[in-house]
């Protein structure tokens, strides 16, 4: 088994695919604390102050023992207002919550139509659900109209769409107000991760589906807000109906079958969600805009804090990583299967924290090196 191992390990590393862990070294281009809030001094003060009131450290059982305590339930109460939701459901990561989403809500005869992009954590139950899968075309309403057309015709069961708000590895923002009016009028149910659109898009950073939400409510919307990228903490919400939230407590293998998150991270969730709202979050969500839009002029993309810097080859991007990583600057490259084959990229990751003149200073040292190599 072990020369198994030896000989796929290396084909990895021939192929420029072999990934391995590094700290973190150098000016932060790659993480999601987009509004730098993973080591703000109130969060810090209020984990401090959580301990020394005698919070506990770890749940000691599920949800449905007795890891339930006060700082989950006093979350998802917040959440539920912050978000506008009728009930909301903590889980210990976004992965967790993504993939039992999928796994527990569409049945056998339901039909789930998924954007080719769509991250590995929805992939993941979608493929161990019981419904039917198809795949379409990123972020095209027609094919998402010619699938929802055609599964209409063929069978009677639930549709459900999964969507991110803002793509992880592309930085672009999908149709969302048009995916809702084909929701409505195929009567389907749309799911909306938001892990990249949580904190910065919409009113105090509910996410790019706050204005639909607001006008439609959850009755054919569930979202997901990841607690690790803006919220700088971890874990994952779900926001949706009252019978929604009930089917997860009930179905949801993950959420039944395993440790409650530790209450300190529910409980930084909150205070995390607090600060986001106030007039500081509002100044980091405008730092952000100004720094995307600065960034958009330097290497296209959509405006948002994820910009793409396509590069091809798995080999060029592991270079040109390597090389600006040698400069001070902590970014890295993005090769399939995180992306499609041919499309390894890196992935500038903007945050509030970061300074405007160190990304002219990156534009600077980046420019020469893709130009010698387009040369
Ligand atoms: C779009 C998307 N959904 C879900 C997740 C999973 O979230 P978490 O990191 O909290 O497990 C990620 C994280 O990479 C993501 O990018």
């Amino acid at each position: 088994m072990m020369k198994n191992f030896q000989k796929k390990l290396k084909q990895l590393k021939d192929k420029n695919r072999f990934r391995s862990m590094s700290l973190p070294a150098g000016v932060d281009l790659t993480s999601n604390d987009y509004l730098g809030l993973a080591g703000h001094p109130q969060l810090r003060e209020a984990a401090i102050a959580f301990l020394q009131d005698g919070g506990a450290i770890g749940a000691g059982g599920s949800r449905l023992l007795r890891g339930h305590t006060d700082a989950h339930a006093s979350l998802e109460e917040f959440a539920a207002t912050y978000f506008v939701a009728p009930k909301t459901l903590y889980f210990s990561s976004g992965f967790q919550a993504n993939s039992a989403l999928f796994q527990t809500l569409p049945s056998r005869h339901d039909t789930i139509i998924f954007d080719e992009y769509i991250h590995a954590s929805a992939r993941e139950g979608i493929q161990n659900s019981y419904a039917q899968h198809i795949r379409v075309s990123h972020n095209k309403v027609s094919a998402y109209e010619d699938a929802l057309r055609s599964v209409k015709a063929q069978q009677k069961g639930a549709v459900w769409i999964a969507v991110e708000s803002v793509y992880s590895m592309d930085g672009d923002v999908a149709p969302l107000n048009e995916l809702y009016a084909l929701a409505k009028k195929y009567d389907a149910i749309l799911v909306i991760d938001e892990a990249h659109g949580t904190g910065i898009f919409g009113l105090n950073g509910k996410g790019v589906s706050e204005k639909i939400i607001t006008a439609h409510g959850y009755e054919r919307i569930i979202t997901l807000h990841t607690c690790g990228k803006a919220i700088g903490v971890a874990g994952g919400l779900v926001c949706a109906s009252e019978e929604v939230i009930d089917m997860m407590v009930n179905g949801a293998r993950g959420f039944i079958y395993s440790t409650a998150p530790l209450p300190l991270q529910a409980h930084l969730v909150q205070k995390s969600l607090e600060l986001i709202a106030s007039q500081e979050g509002q100044e980091r969500r405008e730092k952000l805009f100004t720094l995307s839009k600065k960034a958009q002029q330097f290497f296209g993309g959509s405006g948002t804090h994820i910009v793409p810097i396509l590069l091809g080859s798995d080999e060029h991007a592991v270079d040109i990583a390597s090389m600006l990583q040698q400069k001070g600057y902590d970014i890295r490259a993005i090769r399939p299967p995180s992306v499609p084959e041919g499309t390894a990229r890196l992935r500038l990751s903007l945050g509030a924290d970061l300074d405007e003149n160190t990304l002219d200073q990156f534009a600077a040292d980046l420019t020469p090196l893709l130009d010698e190599r387009a040369a």
